[in-house]
């Protein structure tokens, strides 16, 4: 399979046309960003961490009865994956309390949540992302109730699936963000990514942070967590 032209470049991600209307290639970029694109900077190696990571997941995720865009991993930071329509909701389990919800909430990080949280933001760059409900997503017409049922299901199972993956490699999963697509017949499909970029991995001892949170808040020894994490679950 052969990348064409690039449809889109992402802050994270470019992606390709190939000459299937039905495949794109994604390919992973060592650029990273943080504050909705204000802070910028490079994680050398992260595109192959987080190209590899997100396929190996995205299998064990498709054995479980959940479908995934994955098609085929055709080199270190690329693979072909389905076209999808992306479905612009940020979609996010909270195991522990950490980040964004530390700080609205007022309760302190680390704290043991009495059960996970599933929330969603509208995915908009221009607005920040902003915190949204179900309600908003049925009034804008982001999806339908079915839709969001079938999106709320998959991702309580995926949670499931990913705190057991990572904790037999030593890690809690405290958070996560995902995205769902649709395909070109209109089913609800995981799609995007599953890496450090995208999940705050802590470690199971000493809930040292091995997770894009040593970039956004300038913790130092970045790579090395990408790296650890790779090397934890088996990749490197
Ligand atoms: P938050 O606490 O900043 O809302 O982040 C929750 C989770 O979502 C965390 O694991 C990091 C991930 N995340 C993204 O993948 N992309 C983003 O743009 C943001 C803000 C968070
Ligand atoms: N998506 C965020 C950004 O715009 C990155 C993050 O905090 O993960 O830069």
């Amino acid at each position: 399979m052969k990348k064409l032209e690039q449809l889109y470049e992402g802050k994270a991600k470019k992606v390709f046309s190939t000459d299937d209307p039905d495949v794109v290639i994604v390919d992973y970029k060592d650029d990273a960003t943080a504050f909705n694109g204000e802070k910028k900077g490079t994680i050398v190696g992260k595109g192959v961490v987080n190209n590899r990571m997100t396929n190996h997941v995205f299998k064990l995720i498709e054995a479980e009865g959940v479908p995934t865009h994955l098609i085929e991993e055709l080199s270190d930071r690329e693979t072909a994956v389905k076209k999808v329509q992306i479905v612009p909701l940020e979609v996010i389990v909270r195991n522990v309390a950490a980040g964004s919800f530390s700080k609205r909430m007022g309760v302190e990080e680390g704290r043991e949540l009495l059960c996970p949280i599933l929330e969603f933001s509208y995915k908009d760059d221009a607005l920040g992302d902003p915190f949204i409900n179900d309600d908003y997503a049925l009034a804008l017409g982001f999806a339908t109730q079915e839709e969001i049922d079938t999106i709320k299901n998959y991702t309580k199972k995926i949670n499931e699936i990913l705190k057991a993956y990572f904790l037999q490699a030593d890690m809690k999963l405290i958070d996560f963000k995902i995205e769902f697509g649709k395909d070109s017949s209109g089913k609800i499909i995981l799609a995007d990514e599953v890496s450090p970029d995208t999940c705050r991995l802590w470690d199971v001892h000493t809930n040292e942070k091995l997770d894009k949170d040593r970039f956004r808040r300038d913790l130092g020894n970045v790579e090395e967590a990408y790296n650890e994490v790779f090397k934890r679950l088996g990749l490197a």
